[in-house]
């Protein structure tokens, strides 16, 4: 596994041949992929990108707003966007000069996968769809995310770890494994973990785009997750032409990280046999 930056992106990458990305789930960052790094199957070149440095950096001048652990106030400016996120995947694609690839990602990285089919949709020749949602925030689901930023803004990213861990994993998850997700929020900047937020909030419904993703696709959904269920991925997958699920049993949200064997076999059957 290698870390490279390249015109100030960061990804994770590892293997060799066919390219498939790998995108993360909030309040996390490419690092939640190391378990899929290291299981990569002969013949692919698995990419893990890091979304805040794909996403434009606003200076406060230009209605961008940098939060700090003491600042009381959310911040006021909306900066980010789904089509941000996804523009700037095609940009490191470019930079990479890979035409194609399988691409998807875990609840915010399908979000961001949702706005990027509907960006570029030649350049998929697969889609992975791991504990997500094509749905938009209800306005409850808004206010929630308002609160989270405010929290964020207030007490910085270990409050949001702890609200977030008890929905990321299992009840019964190992300590260390608890530990080891803790210190990975910890390590995400505030200022990265607030354009998520408030990207996320804005995001649009991508159920209407359901029927047209006809690339070959693979849903993936931890057995107890929580914040994506698995009713709502089998809903999900249904309204998808060429589409399987698979339930990872035993996990909860970030099913990658709680069942790295089970989830990597998913993904290599999904890959030898997409359909
Ligand atoms: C994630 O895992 O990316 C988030 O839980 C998604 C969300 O809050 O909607």
């Amino acid at each position: 596994m290698r870390e490279h930056v390249i015109d100030g992106m960061r990804y994770l990458a590892a293997g060799a041949g066919w390219p498939v990305v790998l995108i993360h789930a909030f309040p996390l960052s490419a690092e939640m992929w190391r378990p899929q790094l290291a299981r990569v199957p002969d013949g692919w070149r698995f990419i893990a990108p890091e979304l805040s440095g794909l996403a434009p950096s606003l200076p406060p001048e230009d209605g961008g707003h940098r939060i700090s652990h003491n600042s009381p106030s959310p911040p006021s400016g909306q900066r980010v966007t789904m089509v941000d996120y996804a523009r700037g995947i095609v940009r490191l694609l470019d930079r990479l000069e890979i035409d194609q690839a399988i691409i998807g990602g875990l609840s915010m990285g399908g979000y961001v996968t949702f706005a990027l089919y509907r960006l570029a949709p030649e350049r998929f020749t697969g889609i992975i769809l791991a504990d997500t949602r094509p749905g938009a925030d209800s306005p409850d689901g808004r206010a929630a995310r308002a609160q989270m930023r405010e929290l964020l803004a207030a007490h910085g990213p270990a409050a949001i770890a702890d609200q977030m861990l008890p929905k990321l994993l299992s009840p019964d998850a190992d300590t260390d494994l608890v530990a080891g997700v803790r210190r990975m929020i910890e390590d995400v900047p505030p200022d990265a973990m607030d354009s998520a937020l408030a990207a996320m909030m804005e995001r649009p419904d991508s159920t209407p785009d359901l029927p047209r993703m006809s690339c070959p696709t693979i849903v993936i959904v931890g057995e107890h997750d929580q914040v994506t269920p698995v009713a709502e991925a089998e809903r999900m997958q249904a309204k998808m032409p060429r589409s399987r699920l698979t339930i990872i049993p035993g996990a909860a949200h970030l099913a990658n990280v709680e069942r790295p064997n089970e989830f990597a076999q998913a993904l290599h059957d999904f890959l030898v046999a997409p359909m």
